[in-house]
């Protein structure tokens, strides 16, 4: 049909050939009419059984699919896509240092790779059947013939086509004929089929697909417009609670804080502190001489000193507490270059000095946990026994630094 007003009106008159069909009663005997026409040449044809018939691609002749090869560089763009996304979102676009592992090394990316290949691999494989088997056809001319149905059950079908180049009405169905098919029938093209599409069809189509772009819409808007009310939050975990934080406003209280400062003259459970020697190293108003009593005087409580000691004490006053850590060694550096020019350095205590050997223990605790001078307090960090603890092997420092070690 030339003109576009003929192709809008049905086609009337006789509908034309289609192909020959013949029908077979066994496997057996289509192979052989396969194998006639195989070896006739004729390339438009195909056969129909209601089971896979052994021998029939042989018979028929046909060559292996080119599927596998698609599917081959399907999945090799799908390992090197996988490659070259992660090597450049993680080692080149955006390099992000995690626990100091590298940025790029095959381990890490090996699971999108495999994800990758086997995905662009399994769309290949069917969207290449697809096209490659001209699917999906919505109507064929064989639809139309009852016979043919028996083809899912137990009748063995042929069909040339009469578009094939081989085919003559005369030749081909007296070479049909020879293979002595049970029937032998004309197919006519499909005329019954309407060749539009489903008018309701189209309109759903164009309706989804336009509904399908509103999300994508709404995202858009989002990106270019402001709004002071909060996002919509489907999933609440537990963002949002009933509950103030500390250093937030609370408008309960006067002075608007959260956060509530102890009340005077109270004292928290498990917070009262009224052993003296213990927790300040007195006893009355002189510095204890001795270790209050629930510190054990043995060398666990030494060793764990020397432990406490190394963690907190050694940065400045170095392992044997003559004030000769890394930090006053950095200090003494710069000095020396005139780096810390202006900079007042009050170097670290030598621990080993006749008078601090002999200080009280309490006065070395009372050291520790509130400062002295220009060293700082550690009775928030280092817990009261452990403190203990490190005066204690202060002692033990002190005596073997007397004793000429
Ligand atoms: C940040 C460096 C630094 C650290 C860490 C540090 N000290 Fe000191 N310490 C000093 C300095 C500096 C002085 C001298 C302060 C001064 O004379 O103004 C000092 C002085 C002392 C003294 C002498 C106090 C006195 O009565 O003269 C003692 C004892 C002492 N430190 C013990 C400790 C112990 C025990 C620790 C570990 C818990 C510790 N220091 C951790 C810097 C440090």
């Amino acid at each position: 049909m030339s003109h576009a007003h003929e192709t809008q009106k049905k086609p009337t008159g006789p509908a034309p050939l289609h192909g020959l069909l013949a029908e077979y009663e066994s496997p057996w005997e289509l192979v052989d009419a396969a194998t006639k026409v195989r070896d006739a040449g004729f390339s438009r044809w195909d056969t129909y059984t209601p089971f896979p018939v052994h021998g029939i691609d042989k018979a028929m002749g046909i060559r292996m699919t080119i599927l596998p090869w698609l599917v081959l560089g399907a999945g090799l763009t799908g390992l090197a896509s996988a490659i070259l996304l992660q090597w450049w979102t993680n080692a080149y676009d955006y390099p992000l240092l995690i626990s100091g592992k590298p940025f790029w090394s095959i381990p890490a990316n090996v699971p999108i790779m495999f994800e990758l290949t086997v995905l662009f691999s399994v769309l290949t494989t069917l969207g290449g059947m697809l096209v490659l088997n001209g699917l999906p056809l919505p109507s064929h001319p064989l639809d139309l013939k009852e016979r043919f149905a028996r083809a899912t059950d137990d009748r063995f079908f042929l069909l040339i086509e009469a578009s094939d180049p081989k085919f003559d009405a005369k030749d081909t169905r007296a070479l049909l004929d020879s293979t002595k098919p049970a029937v032998l029938d004309e197919v006519l093209e499909d005329r019954a089929t309407p060749s539009e599409f489903p008018k309701a069809l189209v309109y759903g189509m164009v309706i989804l697909t336009a509904a399908a772009a509103v999300p994508f819409a709404l995202a858009a808007k989002a990106r270019f417009s402001k709004s002071r009310s909060p996002r919509v939050h489907l999933i609440q975990d537990m963002d949002s609670q009933p509950k103030y934080k500390a250093q937030r406003e609370n408008p309960f209280f006067a002075d608007m804080r959260a956060q509530r400062e102890q009340v005077d003259g109270t004292v928290a459970v498990g917070e009262l502190r009224d052993d003296d020697h213990l927790f300040r190293g007195k006893i009355g108003p002189e510095y204890a001489r001795t270790f209050p009593p629930q510190i054990p005087l043995d060398e666990a409580t030494v060793a764990r000193g020397q432990q406490r000691f190394g963690i907190y004490c050694t940065p400045c006053h170095g392992f044997a507490g003559e004030g000769n850590g890394m930090v006053a060694q950095r200090a003494e550096l710069l000095a020396s270059t005139g780096a810390g020019k202006g900079m007042a350095w009050v170097p670290p205590s030598n621990i080993n000095q006749a008078y601090l050997r002999q200080q009280p223990v309490g006065q070395l605790f009372d050291s520790i946990t509130n400062g002295v001078r220009n060293m700082p307090a550690y009775g928030a960090q280092i817990s009261t026994e452990d403190r203990w603890a490190i005066v204690m092997y202060l002692r033990a420092l002190q005596t073997k630094s007397a004793a000429g070690h």
